[in-house]
């Protein structure tokens, strides 16, 4: 397994020669930009980096940081802050799948922690980095904002919610066979609504 840092600017022989958005992604970009005043366009720079990030397989080059700050006439430095700030964008190559497990208070009272050691033994991933065949990166976060659903765990764009070390090692098994997964909760219950109780299953 290698070891990598996703916030680490990847090395320039991993960066792309050039970037910018496909005809989709222009579109989407061009539609994103009516949404603000034209003297607030920068507030555009984060779903401009995150459709940036899905196109370029799950992380953000150099090119697509300067490609951004020229789409909006902007210095490159306001792209980078948000960039690097954030853990959502990630400056290096990840796997095809990138598993981020919240570890924050909720998640980590929920189990987070098990979880996580979970992922790194049955992936051969250590937390930051990729697996050799490039199919699953693993990454530490920061609460995901879903903590009533917790333990969270977000797998490229998507939420899988009330995990628990099962349901986790089918998810990851059913991701890594191709195999449709349900996104959310995979305890059964809809949303967020409350626990069944032992007197609601009498009823
Ligand atoms: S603490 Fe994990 S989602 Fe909030």
């Amino acid at each position: 397994m290698s070891q990598t840092s996703f916030k680490k600017i990847a090395e320039d022989n991993m960066q792309p020669k050039e970037f910018s958005f496909d005809k989709e992604n222009m579109q989407l970009a061009k539609k994103i930009l009516k949404i603000y005043p034209k003297n607030y366009k920068e507030s555009s720079i984060m779903p401009l980096l995150s459709i940036a990030q899905i196109q370029n397989n799950g992380w953000l080059p150099k090119k697509a940081i300067e490609y951004v700050s020229s789409f909006l006439e902007i210095p490159e430095i306001k792209v980078l802050e948000i960039a690097t700030f954030y853990s959502m964008y990630n400056l290096s190559p990840v796997g095809k799948f990138h598993i981020e497990v919240c570890t924050t208070s909720p998640c980590m009272l929920r189990g987070s922690d098990d979880i996580l050691s979970f992922c790194e033994k049955k992936l051969n991933v250590q937390i930051g980095g990729v697996s050799k065949d490039k199919l699953f990166s693993l990454n530490r976060v920061e609460c995901l904002g879903a903590c009533v659903n917790a333990p969270i765990v977000k797998i490229n764009e998507n939420y899988y919610e009330d995990l628990d070390l099962n349901t986790t090692d089918k998810l990851i098994n059913d991701i890594s066979n191709n195999k449709k997964v349900k996104i959310g909760s995979q305890s059964g219950r809809k949303g967020s609504e409350p626990r069944k109780s032992s007197y609601d299953k009498k009823r």
